[in-house]
């Protein structure tokens, strides 16, 4: 099976970010349902395995906080967009949440990302699309004002691929602890 971990946003941020679509040329747009934060890739893994990795990631303790949104980028760089994203403003509590997903991958003989976590809501994948045709949703005139989003769990998910593209299966929430204040 292959897996990944990622937080879940709600259906109005999700249809705000699916409003920001462009005409690029060969762009693949994430459909709007299927927008998230990933905060591990494991590709595949062996079912027994996922089992094992359920159990590690339902041990983490850490705590709730709330997702603010930043800018739009994109990877690698502006000459050569590949993924199109909107960016998160750094958060203690979100790199800490990261760690332990990443460790509790790791326990489980999965390797993980060394590079630092980077965090990104993917929006597009592009081949050789002209990087001129990007400048539109780079251009942080056009990125919407976006109210924070309060974050108490985080959700381990099969990802089946079928000639249409990826379904995304969530198999299991895990909570974050404490309240979040709003605002
Ligand atoms: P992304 O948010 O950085 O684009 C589910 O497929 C998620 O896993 C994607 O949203 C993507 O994260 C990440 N992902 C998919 N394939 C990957 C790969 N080969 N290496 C790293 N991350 C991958």
């Amino acid at each position: 099976m292959r897996l990944f971990i990622a937080i879940e946003l709600p259906e109005n941020i999700k249809k705000e970010f699916a409003r920001m679509r462009g005409d690029i040329p060969g762009a693949r747009w994430v459909a709007a349902e299927q927008i998230h934060l990933t905060l591990a890739f494991l590709g595949e893994v062996e079912e027994a395995t996922g089992e094992r990795l359920t159990a590690e990631l339902s041990r983490i303790h850490s705590q709730a906080f709330k997702l603010r949104f930043a800018g739009t980028g994109c990877f690698p760089d502006r000459r050569r967009p590949r993924v199109l994203w909107v960016g998160l403003e750094p958060e203690p509590l979100l790199t800490k949440l990261v760690n332990q997903v990443r460790s509790a991958v790791l326990a489980c003989g999965i390797p993980q990302e060394e590079r630092p976590f980077s965090p990104h809501i993917t929006l597009a994948r592009l081949k050789a699309a002209p990087s001129h045709a990007c400048d539109s949703f780079l251009d942080p005139r056009h990125t919407p004002k976006l109210p924070p989003v309060a974050v108490g769990q985080f959700t381990l998910f099969q990802s089946r691929l079928n000639p249409h593209g990826a379904e995304h299966i969530p198999l299991t929430h895990i909570p974050l602890h404490g309240l979040i204040r709003p605002g």
